[in-house]
């Protein structure tokens, strides 16, 4: 049995689309967000409490897993999804972007990246091939082409350099992954914030061809209007039948911006990583819990909101458990992050569908700037 990798259009409202992409593992409603699950587990979360906050797919990570605890261990014990008991659609990042920001002592070249690990110093090659290798011993997917990532403000001949050469990358990525019906791979478009160079990637990925494209190099140091400013042309420039994810990305009014201009998958650690830290995100703006006004405060931190932290558990309570330093803080918070991220996408997807996007983001916007109460 050989089932596709597909995506199907259903409705569109102005750039924006949603639809569903269907994989072996299931399917993948769009526009999505993917929770990170970097180092074989979104922090602090269950895998079923994932997917009980409506994620369809998680995000892992090829440079925490090739150096603990390796992909050849992963593929030994079964695969990744056995591994870490998530079951459903997993897209892996292809480590460059991860080695060019965590890694000590980077050696670039034409073949690759050559650099010692943050964890023990040890060395490790990247390449094309071995980041398709790692991706293959994962059971990714959606594997993603091993590129280049400049940090911003860059000037124009070293996003240039660096996305022509994630070009040539693309085409190797390519040839290494193969055929592999029931794996998507997808290229990204590089090309930082110049409409040319976008425009440059965009045909030589398309060239090539991919299942998926991914517009890479944003959310890099840039902002938001710099940001959306590429997000205004760079989606139209790629295929209008094969999935769009902007990577890395975002803020709740990111992901509102991105899909508007026609974004179909996001990922990023913000409501994982700001649960830990006492951040939470709702229709209202942002709570930070640790503050003292939440102390003897009865209420729960969205009076709306349905997920456990929000139903079973007071701000005085939350406030506490983040001061006590206790684990069920970050286990809390996270689920609600993830809970209001997910309804998010679900009220994006609807309004998409009935054709009422503009009031959706309107009401979007008013509440946030009412603000907490
Ligand atoms: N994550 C966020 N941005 C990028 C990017 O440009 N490339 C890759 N591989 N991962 C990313
Ligand atoms: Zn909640």
């Amino acid at each position: 049995m050989t089932s596709a990798f597909t995506f199907e259009l259903r409705a569109t409202d102005g750039k924006a689309r949603t639809g569903v992409i269907t994989t072996p593992r299931g399917k993948i409603r769009t526009p999505a967000f993917m929770p990170v699950g970097t180092a074989a587990t979104v922090k602090a979360m269950l895998p079923e409490s994932v997917a009980a906050t409506g994620a369809d797919i998680i995000l892992g990570n090829t440079y925490h897993l090739m150096l603990r605890p390796t992909a050849e261990r992963i593929a030994r014990l079964g695969g990744l999804h056995k591994f870490m008991n998530w079951h459903g659609p997993i897209l892996t990042d292809s480590g460059g972007f991860q080695v060019m920001s965590l890694a000590a002592l980077r050696k670039l070249t034409e073949e690759g990246v050559t650099f010692s690990s943050h964890i023990d110093g040890s060395k490790h090659v990247l390449t094309p091939e071995r980041s398709m290798e790692i991706q293959r011993l994962l059971g990714s997917d959606i594997v993603m082409c091993f590129d280049e990532c400049p940090a911003l403000p860059a000037p124009d001949e070293e996003v240039a350099r660096a996305m022509r050469l994630s070009m040539r990358w693309a085409e190797r990525s390519k040839a290494a992954f193969g055929d592999r019906p029931g794996h998507a791979l997808f290229g990204i478009q590089q090309g930082g914030v110049n409409r040319e160079l976008r425009e440059e990637s965009a045909e030589a990925l398309k060239v090539i061809g991919f299942d998926g494209y991914a517009i890479g190099g944003l959310a890099v140091g840039e902002g938001q209007e710099a940001m959306f400013g590429v997000l205004d042309y760079a989606p139209q420039m790629l295929p209008a039948d094969k999935p769009r994810y902007l990577m890395g990305v975002g803020k709740p009014d990111d992901i509102v911006g991105a899909v508007q201009r026609g974004v179909d998958m996001m990922d990023c650690v913000l409501p994982t990583r700001s649960g830990r830290t006492g951040q939470a995100w709702t229709r209202r703006g942002q709570v930070n819990i640790k503050n003292a006004r939440h102390a003897d405060d009865p209420r729960p931190l969205d009076e709306d909101c349905t997920c456990p932290a929000c139903r079973n558990y007071s701000r005085a309570y939350l406030h506490h458990v983040f001061r006590a330093g206790e684990m069920i803080s970050g286990m809390l918070l996270t689920w609600h992050n993830l809970h209001y991220y997910q309804e998010l996408m679900q009220g994006l997807r609807d309004a998409i569908a009935e054709g009422r996007l503009d009031a959706f983001v309107s009401e979007f916007h008013r509440l946030r700037a009412e603000g907490d109460i």
